[in-house]
């Protein structure tokens, strides 16, 4: 028997209810695959289930794992599994979560084959992020005439819809602190600091120009959205992106319209018409770290565990050299990248 580990909680809570337990190898039941992760994402919405915020919206049974994002080789596969083959690498999503683990035991419909040009550890945290930036864009209906406004636009999911938005030709202004302005401009929208006096720097660069959408990611711009006229169709709400976000994690394994969504994404990210970064991309055993970069509220693009780190190769390097990350994570990480990097050429299995 085969002996890995997986992220558990058995009570509402904050970091100090995650533990990493021991676990075994499963087998899979028909229908499924056991996917070897190799990298997964993290997600805010998923410590709010946690927390126990999200009681009413989303139903957890406890002991809960963590994780719906995962990359991964497929290691065995069950009876009446035709379209995948062990030793592939596949992408996909976990209902019920769980991929903060060295296996899941996966349905075949809620996987993808990993395109080559789509590395793990971007491709194992695309899911949540990827599909719920294709939702939200897409519901706003964007065209050239579209002037819209992120809030957040530097996070995991900002990042995505700020390059789909600038895809239908509309003018983004991407709200984030000084740190993330080269970043988004790089991406090719116009930053803007979200600190005190964000409606008058707004203004001026619009000029006569209307907002005509916005998204509020972070929650707490509602007002500032009315008081540049959004239409209220228009504006994506902080409660409105919960629910978006809600809909692809509680997506079962079944749900064809989640699986055709997370394809057009990982092609997007595959044909590199949409960059995804990876800002911090942890070891397993510093999976306490990773949640903790994530709640810190200033990751840029996404926050990544990868579980078999020996795999990646050199590209590990370009995260852990910090070109990625922002200032402020710089500053505010605890742990040097060189112990990281340590732990990393260790390796688990
Ligand atoms: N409504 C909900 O239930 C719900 C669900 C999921 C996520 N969220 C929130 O949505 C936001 C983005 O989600 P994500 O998954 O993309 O997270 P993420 O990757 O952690 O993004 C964090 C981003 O939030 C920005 N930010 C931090 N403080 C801010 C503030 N006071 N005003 C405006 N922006 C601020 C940061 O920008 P800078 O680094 O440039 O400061 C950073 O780019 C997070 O704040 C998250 O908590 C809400």
């Amino acid at each position: 028997m085969k002996h890995g580990k997986a992220v558990r909680y058995r009570e509402f809570g904050d970091f100090d209810v995650v533990d990493v337990v021991p676990i075994e190898r499963p087998t899979p039941a028909s229908g499924q695959v056991i996917v070897k992760v190799s990298a997964a994402g993290l997600n805010h919405i998923e410590r709010f289930v946690r927390e126990g915020r999200l009681r009413d919206l989303v139903s957890t049974q406890l002991p809960s794992g963590q994780g719906v994002d995962f990359a991964g080789i497929i290691v065995s596969v069950g009876d009446g599994v035709r379209t995948f083959r062990k030793g592939q690498e596949v992408l996909g999503h976990l209902a019920g979560a769980g991929t903060h683990a060295t296996w899941i035991a996966v349905a075949a419909s809620a996987i993808i084959p990993k395109p080559p040009t789509v590395t793990p550890e971007v491709g194992g945290g695309l899911y949540l992020a990827g599909c719920t930036a294709l939702n939200s864009i897409r519901s706003l209906k964007l065209g050239t005439d579209d002037t819209l406004v992120v809030g957040a636009a530097a996070g995991g999911v900002g990042h995505l819809q700020i390059q789909l938005a600038v895809q239908q030709g509309a003018k983004v202004l991407a709200l984030g602190s000084t740190e993330n302005h080269d970043f988004l401009r790089a991406l090719r929208v116009i930053p803007v600091d979200y600190a005190e006096g964000v409606e008058g720097r707004i203004r001026d660069i619009v000029g006569d120009r209307p907002v005509t959408a916005f998204i509020d990611n972070h929650g707490g711009y509602e007002l500032l959205a009315s008081s540049l006229g959004v239409p209220q169709h228009r504006t994506i709400r902080s409660p409105d992106r919960r629910d978006i976000e809600i809909r692809y994690l509680t997506a079962p394994a079944d749900d064809t319209e989640a699986m055709a969504d997370f394809s057009s994404i990982v092609a997007m990210v595959a044909e590199r018409r949409i960059a995804v970064v990876v800002s911090g991309f942890y070891p397993f055993d510093y999976v306490t770290q990773a949640y903790q970069d994530l709640a810190r509220m200033h990751s840029r693009g996404k926050v990544v565990i990868g579980m078999d780190a020996v795999e990646f190769g050199p590209r590990q390097g370009w995260y852990l050299t910090e070109k990625a990350r922002s200032r402020r994570q710089r500053a505010e990480t605890d742990e040097p990248s060189d112990t990281t990097n340590r732990s990393l050429a260790a390796g688990t299995d």
